[in-house]
């Protein structure tokens, strides 16, 4: 166990190796998840992050080291994760009510047909789609489909969600209202978050604790805590200014990969 490894921790990553064939992803990559924490994970496309991920949630075993995930493997508790992905992946022939409700059938097989629906209802509420219940997915918007994807995600009651770049797709309204509704949902049900971006001023507006991963072969080149009251004021607080200018200059020397930046108004 490394000298870092808390109690606290709900997911950990001790020494892992990855490669693909001859590809190294990471070689030796160490870090850690607090319980109820909003981590994000920040790095430049093709880094790991999604990797880190899959091995998170068992859809990739490790070529060294390990992971932990809630005290166990990931084959152990695979099902304390559930994932919010870029693109929503819905079942078009089902409402956005069905959709959540599929996901209590396939793991709460203890609910009632009847308490399944009234659980899908509550999560589409706690996502402000109460009213959208029973429409389908071709009928709602881009960020009302991601919101989808989140009450489904919460459907099977994880301690854990994993989030995969779910607002990049999103036009820059929807992606900051989303991200204002993330956190709600995050206070209110005290799920850990484990938030996948390669969008500096993304991590800097959700996170408890930003985790920034070099280009490959891949390791942790900052952890930064951020302790400021949200939402947060980017371009007006002179702390996550110098956070924001410490990130983009650390992005910038990690690999030849974009650094993207969002203009504040
Ligand atoms: N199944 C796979 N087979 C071969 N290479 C892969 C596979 N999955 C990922 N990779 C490679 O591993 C690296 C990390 O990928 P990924 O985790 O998707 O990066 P990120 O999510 O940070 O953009 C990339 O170079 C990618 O091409
Ligand atoms: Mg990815």
């Amino acid at each position: 166990m490394p000298d870092t490894a808390s109690s606290s921790d709900i997911i950990r990553f001790d020494r892992v190796a990855t490669q693909f064939g001859g590809e190294v992803v990471y070689a030796d990559l160490s870090f850690a998840v607090k319980a109820g924490e909003f981590l994000c994970l920040l790095g430049p496309s093709g880094c790991g992050k999604s990797t880190a991920l899959r091995l998170m949630g068992d859809l990739l075993p490790v070529n060294g080291g390990a992971v932990y995930v809630a005290g166990g493997s990931p084959r152990e508790n695979w099902n304390q994760l559930a994932y919010v992905f870029q693109s929503p992946r819905l079942v078009p022939w089902r409402t956005a009510l069905g959709n959540v409700a599929l996901a209590m059938e396939l793991r709460r097989r203890d609910l009632t047909r009847a308490d399944r629906a009234a659980r899908a209802r509550e999560l589409l509420d706690l996502v402000g789609l109460a009213r959208d219940a029973d429409k389908y997915p071709r009928m709602l918007s881009g960020g009302e489909r991601q919101r989808v994807a989140i009450a489904r995600a919460l459907a099977v009651e994880p301690r854990i969600v994993l989030m995969d770049e779910p607002f990049s797709a999103l036009d820059p309204t929807t992606r900051a209202r989303l991200r204002e509704e993330l956190l709600a949902v995050w206070r209110k049900t005290g799920k850990t978050i484990v938030f996948v971006t390669h969008d500096v001023d993304e991590a800097l507006t959700l996170a408890d604790r930003i985790i920034l991963l070099s280009a490959k072969p891949t390791r942790v080149l900052e952890t930064l805590a951020l302790a400021q009251q949200r939402p947060r004021d980017l371009a007006g607080d002179a702390a996550l200014r110098e956070c924001r200018w410490r990130l983009l200059s650390l992005f910038a020397r990690s690999g030849p990969d974009e650094v993207k930046e969002e203009r504040h108004p």
